[in-house]
């Protein structure tokens, strides 16, 4: 059997050409013209990508006292909507601090769930000698990321030595060591200072994370992992402050990699001055959207290849799981929206406004973070044998984004009354249509498959071997030449 996706544009982060896609089984069998198959799905007037990737999201995720709303089932749906075939969702140890454990857990949650295809990165929250162990494990598991939080003091964060040392331990294992830039003592002490003062609405958030400690948190860990002599994925890029930090790093030869959020591009801070307490509380996330002069300097670093990958943060909160935190910003759910808007919201905002061609949109969306996490060219490609993960993408459906007509189970989407002008036609996992626009699609959970993802020892193997090539030595001198002591 044999389908082919008719008439339409390819486009990969190369090129864009007119030409027929092939698919059999769960693969891409041909790239060409005219070619024949035994069905076809129409993309006339359409363009041809890879599916979306998005790298970072948190699925029924236990956080700040409550768990993540959004499902396996329900976010890999709302994915697959907007064009998205494949997640890497964050895995958080349990009680009992196991790495293994947490990916079996996350196994059992997610496997009878997924409509697509997911991956996953491990956060590492402390540091000890099973963890270290088990680093180990989890890359045998097809895990090769490790997150790290520089914030949520008391909780999820882990201090300088503790990161120099799981990335020492990344850079053995051949795995991406990721971070979470925000310095969490200042963030701990800022909060301290405005709830005290009597500020204790949404605002309090924004204002006791200032772009300067993300700014500051970037630049540590970009030093720590110069030191242990690894590669560096930051995560959530959302102020120039940080952004700064990684085409400084960049520019000196450094391998770091910066992810701004589709949010971050688009929304800012005066969200959270809105006189509808809910408006605000459900736009808190970390780091906070910031005040509008960053976003240019984000635009810019997408442009210029100083940051790489749009993501979206997906942690879905609902309304009543916000108001946790009525009485205290502090104790507001961190996370919000956009797994389902980050290619049609990216495509209006930055190909329909000629900040980004289609190619640039097609680099940001799938195919570098394909490369960074080492599943090119099976995803993230429109090319013979890469798995079939293909969207038809019409950029001329025009649409409003409302709760109402989403997908997410949430109750609000922060992307609210936003018009949008190009949607997913048609979505395929591996080769399969998952999402068909005005067909009325359902979820089939449990076809979803858990993607591995091996270690990359490339870049840390390179890295070392400079290191150890240009490392101080002790001069060799001739005993003769060296002075006599008294
Ligand atoms: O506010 C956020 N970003 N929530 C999810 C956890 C994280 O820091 O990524
Ligand atoms: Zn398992
Ligand atoms: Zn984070
Ligand atoms: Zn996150």
């Amino acid at each position: 059997m044999t389908t082919v996706i008719k008439g339409g544009t390819v486009v990969t982060a190369d090129r864009q050409w007119k030409a027929d896609v092939a698919i059999e089984g769960e693969t891409i069998a041909a790239i060409g013209e005219d070619l024949a198959g035994d069905s076809y799905i129409d993309a006339e007037g359409a363009y041809v990508i890879p599916g979306g990737i998005d790298p970072h999201t948190h699925l029924e995720m236990p956080f700040m006292g409550t768990t993540a709303a959004e499902s396996f089932e329900s976010g890999t749906f709302a994915a697959a909507a907007g064009g998205t075939t494949m997640l890497v969702d964050f895995c958080l140890p349990g009680a009992d601090g196991s790495i293994r454990n947490a990916i079996h857990d996350w196994h059992r949650k997610s496997a009878p769930q997924i409509c697509t295809d997911i991956g996953y990165h491990m956060a590492i929250t402390g540091w000890n000698e099973s963890i270290f162990d088990e680093m180990k494990d989890a890359v045998e598991m097809g895990v090769n990321s490790f997150k790290h939080f520089m914030a949520y003091k008391g909780a999820l964060m882990v201090e300088d030595d503790e990161m120099f040392a799981s990335f020492s331990r990344c850079r053995e294992l051949g795995a991406l060591p990721m971070v979470h830039a925000e310095n969490g003592d200042l963030v701990a002490a800022l909060q301290e200072k405005y709830f005290a003062a009597g500020m204790t609405g949404p605002e309090g958030h924004a204002h006791s994370r200032p772009p300067e400690l993300e700014g500051e948190a970037a630049n540590r860990a970009i030093t720590i992992a110069d030191a242990a002599g690894t590669p560096l994925y930051i995560v959530h890029v959302s102020c120039e402050q940080a952004h700064e930090a990684i085409r400084r790093a960049r520019q000196k030869g450094m391998r770091v990699y910066g992810e701004p959020l589709i949010q971050f591009l688009t929304l800012d801070e005066t969200e959270y001055f809105h006189p509808d307490w809910d408006h605000a509380a459900r736009r808190v996330m970390s780091p906070p959207f910031r005040d509008k002069a960053h976003q240019a300097s984000l635009w810019a670093g997408l442009q210029a290849g100083s940051l790489q990958v749009v993501a979206t943060d997906h942690c879905a909160f609902t309304t009543a799981q916000k108001r946790r935190g009525r009485d205290d910003f502090r104790l507001i759910p961190n996370g919000s929206n956009g797994l389902e808007e980050r290619l049609a919201v990216l495509w209006t905002e930055g190909v329909e406004t000629g900040r980004l061609t289609p190619e640039e949109f097609v680099a940001v969306t799938s195919t570098n973070i394909a490369r960074i996490l080492n599943i090119y060219p099976r995803k993230g490609a429109i090319a013979v044998g890469a798995d079939a993960d293909i969207v038809v993408w019409d950029p001329k459906i025009s649409r409003t984004i409302r709760a109402a007509s989403h997908h997410s189970v949430l109750d609000y989407n922060v992307f609210e009354g936003v018009e949008v002008t190009a949607q997913a036609r048609f979505t395929l996992s591996r080769g399969e249509v998952v999402w068909a626009w005005g067909q009325n699609s359902r979820p089939q959970p449990g076809r979803g498959r858990f993607v591995s993802r091996p270690p990359f020892p490339s870049a840390a193997q390179a890295l070392s071997r400079w290191k150890a090539l240009s490392a101080p030595r002790a001069i060799r001198r001739d005993p003769l030449n060296i002075p006599a002591g008294i």
